[in-house]
């Protein structure tokens, strides 16, 4: 039997955080460097076009991004790591796509109702956003999308037009992948105790400068608890983002402290920071030398380009001629 198809996209807009790593980025590693899947991992440069209209900020992070991948060990043997623009199919399939999705379906996508509901207006390239993200995961055949739980309309668009092409056309080109929602993928709070997200500026930097993390860690939001007190761990904001740098063991051990009593926030604030310095140690390294030496991530998308580019054709090619685009 062939190996499942395991794909995810990071779309690149800003500095990655740590809402990103354990959001996204950790569980894609952890599954690919698994050996148990054909994976693609891709930076999702044309849905950044939507919100980005700066290209240096553009080309900055998506190289970073792949930085980032490379830094947290992202085995590459095992895995295709490439810039969605490096596929242009992937417009192509979303274009096609787009004759058999209606405005209406559209319309109900939360992240449209959001912006409208904002009072932003909506650009075109938002509005298909669902539709682009379908041909992304499609173009592959993809099984398995690793995405946590406020992509998850996302994934069920993608099953949808699945289904809407196969009716249109009447092929079985597409098909309805079941088990495309990883639950266990973690939402990791910010510095206020709500989702860590950039457009929130509560967010702890994955690889800026130890003073941005020190910052950052320090202003975490805490209550008026003295020392003393006993504190419900699962209420708190150092604890909610310190869990997930720990095993269970290290979980229950910190748990206990904060129960206990005698755990100030001081010390809670520089444990965690001492934690997140160690997980850095050798990443931020890795990290900072390959941005130093962009040519080198460069020449690694592209070859990530190339190979994930062969097998979006193959679909490309299929879909061409049920359509009547060749014969
Ligand atoms: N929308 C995803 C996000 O914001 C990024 C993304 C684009 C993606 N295309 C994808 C994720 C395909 C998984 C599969 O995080």
């Amino acid at each position: 039997m062939s190996q499942k198809v395991l794909l995810s996209g990071i779309q690149a807009t800003g500095k990655l955080h740590f809402g990103n790593y354990f959001g996204a980025m950790k569980q894609n590693i952890d599954l690919a460097n698994s050996g148990g899947y054909e994976a693609y991992i891709f930076i999702a440069d044309y849905h950044a076009l939507t919100t980005v209209k700066d290209k240096n900020a553009l080309h900055e992070s998506a190289l970073e991004i792949a930085a980032a991948y490379i830094a947290c060990e992202l085995d590459l043997s095992k895995a295709t790591l490439f810039r969605q623009s490096s596929v242009p199919e992937h417009t192509e399939l979303a274009w096609v796509f787009n004759n058999v999705v209606t405005m209406p379906y559209l319309m109900r996508a939360h992240a449209f109702k959001d912006h409208e509901a904002k009072d932003k207006e909506v650009n075109l390239g938002l509005f298909d956003y669902p539709v682009l993200m379908a041909a992304d995961i499609l173009i592959y055949q993809a099984d398995v999308v690793p995405v946590g739980a406020d992509q998850k309309q996302h994934v069920e668009y993608a099953r949808d037009i699945a289904g809407f092409y196969n009716r249109a056309w009447n092929v079985e080109q597409f098909k309805l992948p079941k088990d495309m929602i990883l639950e266990s993928v973690a939402t990791i709070p910010g510095v206020d105790g709500t989702k860590m997200s950039k457009s929130k500026g509560n967010v702890i930097s994955l690889f800026g400068t130890d003073e941005e993390v020190k910052k950052a860690v320090m202003g975490i939001v805490t209550d008026s608890a003295r020392p003393e007190d006993k504190k419900n761990a699962d209420e708190n904001n150092i604890f909610n983002i310190h869990k997930h740098f720990l095993d269970e063991e290290g979980v229950a051990t910190l748990r206990a402290k904060f129960e206990n009593g005698g755990y100030g926030y001081k010390e809670a604030k520089e444990e965690l920071l001492a934690t997140i310095m160690k997980w850095r140690e050798g990443k931020k390294e890795k990290f900072d030398e390959l941005m130093n030496n962009q040519d080198k991530i460069v020449a690694i998308l592209e070859v990530g380009g190339k190979k994930a580019r062969t097998k979006a054709q193959e679909t490309m090619s299929q879909v061409r001629g049920q359509i009547g685009l060749t014969k």
